[in-house]
């Protein structure tokens, strides 16, 4: 069964310029994405893609300015508030400044409680035990319940936002950079935290992060954006292998190499900061060590990369671009 499905989304925010002369820009632009039910799909991009506003217009804290989103066969971007509160507990996320989305002054115990309470998956007399059920869940211990959010670490705190999500027992969880703020041993954890709850509650997840390292340890197949497209499309293991796209070549490129026989191997290098979005064509197309003149003709549409089937790639030069 098909859990999510993404049809030309966009979001177009206003940046400035004046009111005869405003100034746009299109922080999701176009995407379609199908993610099937079990799943735990994986996005990456650098800062200012767009990787939480995709995930708002998802959750339906953002409307989409164009373009669709289904949920397990209904959509649901346009549905009035009622008619979407019914379905609100079977997609959470977990914001990418969670800690901060605790409130301060209430102890952990109600802050996992609560949302259970006010969709009524829990009695006030049953919430204590479910509570300790989805503290130990995220591995954490029992008397962890009576404490505030400063006195957590940001692990800690992380895992409390996950437990309170579970707590709603979602379909589809969104998982917004929830590792990037941690230092890297509890990074592992809670990876590998993911790993064995995706497997154990057979829960389809999209995860946001930065890396292409921890991106791909937890992720059956990966999307790479760029500029609020999404540039590349394959399973984790081909995109970090036989990235096709120049721009996911650069981020595979740029993580660190432990294995010294493929330290003198090409790399590729990406030129200037990330700029403005041209108006046609390819959005790398000033960045990119091998942009030519039809570049600037490109639609963004994913194309079939030849190899495992499912792998697309935006780059026109996928084909014979297979990474050495
Ligand atoms: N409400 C808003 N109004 C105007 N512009 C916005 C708004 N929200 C986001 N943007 C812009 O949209 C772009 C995408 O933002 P978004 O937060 O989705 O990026 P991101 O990929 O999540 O970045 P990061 O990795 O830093 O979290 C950015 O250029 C941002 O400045
Ligand atoms: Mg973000």
């Amino acid at each position: 069964m098909t859990m999510l499905e993404l049809r030309g989304l966009r979001k177009r925010y206003r940046t400035g310029g004046t009111a005869v002369a405003p100034v746009w820009l299109d922080a999701v632009d176009g995407v379609d994405l199908t993610i099937p039910e079990g799943e735990f799909f994986g996005v990456v991009g650098e800062s200012g893609c767009g990787k939480s506003t995709l995930a708002k217009l998802i959750m339906g804290i953002e409307q989409p300015t164009e373009g669709e989103v289904w949920f397990k066969g209904q959509r649901i971007d346009n549905l009035p508030e009622r008619d979407r509160r019914p379905l609100r507990t079977q997609y959470q996320m977990v914001f990418q400044d969670s800690g901060s989305s605790l409130n301060p002054r209430k102890r952990v115990m109600d802050i996992i409680a609560e949302p259970m309470l006010y969709h009524r998956l829990t009695t006030r007399r049953e919430a204590p035990a479910r509570v300790a059920e989805l503290l130990a869940l995220v591995g954490l211990p029992e008397d962890m319940q009576a404490r505030y959010p400063h006195e957590l670490s940001g692990g800690q705190r992380q895992r409390v936002c996950l437990a309170r999500a579970l707590g709603l027992k979602p379909k589809l969880l969104i998982l917004d950079e929830p590792v990037s703020a941690l230092d890297v041993s509890v990074q592992a954890q809670i990876l590998n935290l993911l790993r064995e709850l995706q497997q154990e509650l057979q829960l389809t997840c999209m995860f946001i992060g930065h890396g292409l390292a921890a991106v791909r340890y937890v992720s059956h197949r990966m999307g790479v954006m760029y500029m609020g497209r999404m540039v590349e499309i394959g399973d984790a293991q081909t995109l970090f292998t036989a990235p096709a796209h120049p721009y996911t070549r650069a981020l595979v490129d740029a993580a660190p190499v432990t294995d010294v026989t493929q330290r003198s191997r090409p790399r590729t290098q990406l030129s200037g900061e990330i700029g403005r979005k041209p108006e046609y064509g390819c959005p790398l197309m000033s960045r990119c060590p091998h942009a030519e003149g039809a570049c600037a003709g490109l639609s963004g549409a994913l194309l079939p990369v030849p190899g495992p089937l499912g792998h697309l790639s935006a780059c026109m030069k996928a084909g014979g671009a297979s990474h050495a």
